[in-house]
Parts: structure tokens; C-alpha cells; sequence
């Protein structure tokens, strides 16, 4: 059995390590492609690959496509819209995520990029503290758990909106639950994005929820970008001087909102969320461990397609 890691953006070489350890003690081959830069790359990669291990790496039709052999596609992370769900299964190829096991480290980054907004992106100017800051947190799974918790630490006083997590989970954690993503969103001066893109949220976040923002909000968004209507931001921020956006994944309009908000716009080059030696570690065994438990003995547990 051969099993390909196709990362674009690769994991810290301690994660591959044990990859490898999984991989080869369960008696298989373990295949790098890492940094590619081309399409042309993966479609070789993958043609005789029975597993594939990745990250945010596109797995479409052509892929599935060129890759006869392959049985099990692992993301390594939470989101799985970068693959294409209803290619894998008409080609009887199942896919998987690793629920959790990077959440610790976007949660991190989220309250760092939320610090650095709060003290105006380190200029020398007099900020502002998060404690005492209203802290909404839009959607409650791994990721939002996590903020939760190290919020508190802050003296933040912490609210958040699920559509699918029951109240009763989120108030066990010592945080209010609000009735709908409106209320969160009027209620809130610092708001923490963990919505999944999928074709209900995609561009979700508008002009119509963002506008009654109180005075002074931050929004940080370390989900994924196409959940943000970015026209409609850019004008709200045109007319909102008071208002801050911090992405962790890079905005289609990421030139234009530098240019007109050099004070309130902020942008990693590249995600960042999951890029801990940790979180690698958490996520790349945990995939390296489904796939041989799929391929050995087929348990499916994290199967989503
Ligand atoms: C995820 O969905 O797990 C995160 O967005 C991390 O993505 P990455 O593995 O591409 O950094």
C-alpha cells in the first residue's frame, strides 16, 4: 500500500517523522509531496496512491480522476471543502477529517490576532485590554470550545451562537448562548469566526449582520474566507472608521482592503491557524492512524462523504 502526504504547505518535519512511523509499522510506503506548485505534480503523485494524507490541498474530479488505486483521502485538519465529496464517492473513495486535533492551535492564533487588534498592531499607540470585552463567538464545535476557554483567562465575558450545538453544551462551559447569529453580532465587540464554508454560509457575513456592530468591533477570522461578503466589508468598514477585520486566510481583496485600511485591516501571508509543530503532530498522526485503521480493518468513524 502506498500512501502519498500532498502538502502544498507542509507540516513541521517532527509531524512527517511520526507519519512515517505509522505508515511503515503498519507495513506500507510513505510518499512526500511537499511544496508543490503545480497541479501537474499532484496528478502524478497521486496515480498509484491508495491513501492520500493532506491539508488544505485541492482534491477535485481530475484528481480522483487520475489516482486508480486510491481508496482513502485524509484531511488532516477540520474543513473539508477543499475537496470535492461527491467525486470521492462516485469513485468509492472514502474521505475523512481529524475533528479537533488542530483546534488548541487556531484557537491560540484567534486570541492573538485579537490582541494585536486591540493594541492597534503594536504602533505604540494607547489600546485597549480584552477583559470586560464582550467576546461572541460565532459557532460552537472544536475551535470555538477552545477560544471559549482561553477567554476566560482574559476576563473576557464570552457569548456565542451555534445553529446546531444545543444550548445547554455551550452554557456547561460557563458561556452564554444567544438566540441568533443577528443577536451575537449586535451584541458583540469582539467577534471570533469558526462557521465552516459550505454553500448555506458562503457569504454570510454582511453588510446587514455587520452593520449593527457596537461601536469599536474587531471580527477575526480564522475560518475560512469565502464566508465573508468582501464588498459589502469594504464598504462597511469605508463608512465605520471604528471597525477592525483580522484574517487568517488571506481575502480575495486582500490588496485592496491594505490600501484603504492600512490601520484596521491586517492579513497572514499564508494560514497560519494550524501551522504548530503540535498541532502537525496531532492532526498528520491522527490521519496516518485512520488510514490504516480504514485500510486494515475499516473503521470508518470520521468518514464524511
Ligand atoms: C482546518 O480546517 O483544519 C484549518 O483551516 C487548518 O488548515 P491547514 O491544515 O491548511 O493549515
Amino acid at each position: 500500500m502506498k500512501v502519498l502526504v500532498a502538502t502544498e504547505k507542509p507540516f513541521a518535519k517532527v509531524a512527517v517523522d511520526g507519519i512515517r512511523k505509522v505508515i511503515e509499522g503498519a507495513g506500507y510506503e510513505l510518499v512526500l509531496l511537499e511544496k508543490y506548485t503545480d497541479k501537474a505534480q499532484l496528478l502524478e503523485a497521486a496515480k498509484d496512491a491508495n491513501a492520500i494524507i493532506i491539508r488544505s490541498d485541492i482534491i477535485d474530479a481530475e484528481v480522483f480522476d487520475a489516482a486508480k488505486e486510491l481508496k482513502i483521502v485524509v484531511r488532516a485538519g477540520a474543513g473539508y471543502d477543499n475537496v470535492d465529496l461527491a467525486a470521492a464517492t462516485a469513485h468509492n473513495v472514502c474521505v475523512m477529517n481529524t475533528p479537533g486535533q488542530n483546534s488548541n492551535a487556531v484557537a491560540e492564533l484567534a486570541l492573538g490576532m485579537m490582541v494585536l487588534a486591540v493594541r492597534n498592531f503594536f504602533n505604540g499607540t494607547s489600546g485597549t485590554e480584552l477583559k470586560g470585552k464582550k467576546l461572541g463567538i460565532h459557532a460552537y464545535g472544536n475551535v470555538g470550545r477552545n477560544v471559549a476557554r482561553i477567554a476566560k483567562g482574559f476576563g473576557m465575558e464570552i457569548y456565542a451562537y451555534d445553529a446546531f450545538c444545543p444550548k445547554e453544551v455551550i452554557e456547561k462551559d460557563g458561556v452564554k448562548p444567544l438566540n441568533s447569529v443577528e443577536e451575537l453580532y449586535k451584541t458583540c465587540n469582539v467577534i471570533s469566526l469558526h462557521i465552516p464554508a459550505t454553500p448555506e454560509t458562503k457569504g454570510s457575513i454582511n453588510y446587514a449582520l455587520l452593520k449593527d456592530t457596537p461601536k469599536g468591533t474587531v471580527l477575526v477570522n480564522t475560518a475560512r474566507k469565502e464566508v465573508i461578503n468582501e464588498d459589502e466589508l469594504i464598504k462597511l468598514m469605508d463608512e465605520r472608521q471604528d471597525f477592525k477585520y483580522l484574517s487568517d486566510i488571506m481575502p480575495a481583496a486582500h490588496s485592496k482592503l491594505r490600501e484603504l485600511f492600512p490601520d484596521r485591516y491586517f492579513s497572514t501571508p499564508k494560514k497560519m491557524g494550524a501551522q504548530t509543530a503540535e498541532a502537525n503532530i496531532n492532526a498528520g498522526i491522527a490521519a496516518a492512524e485512520q488510514i490504516v485503521g480504514y485500510l486494515r480493518d475499516g473503521v470508518d468513524k470520521f468518514k464524511v462523504n
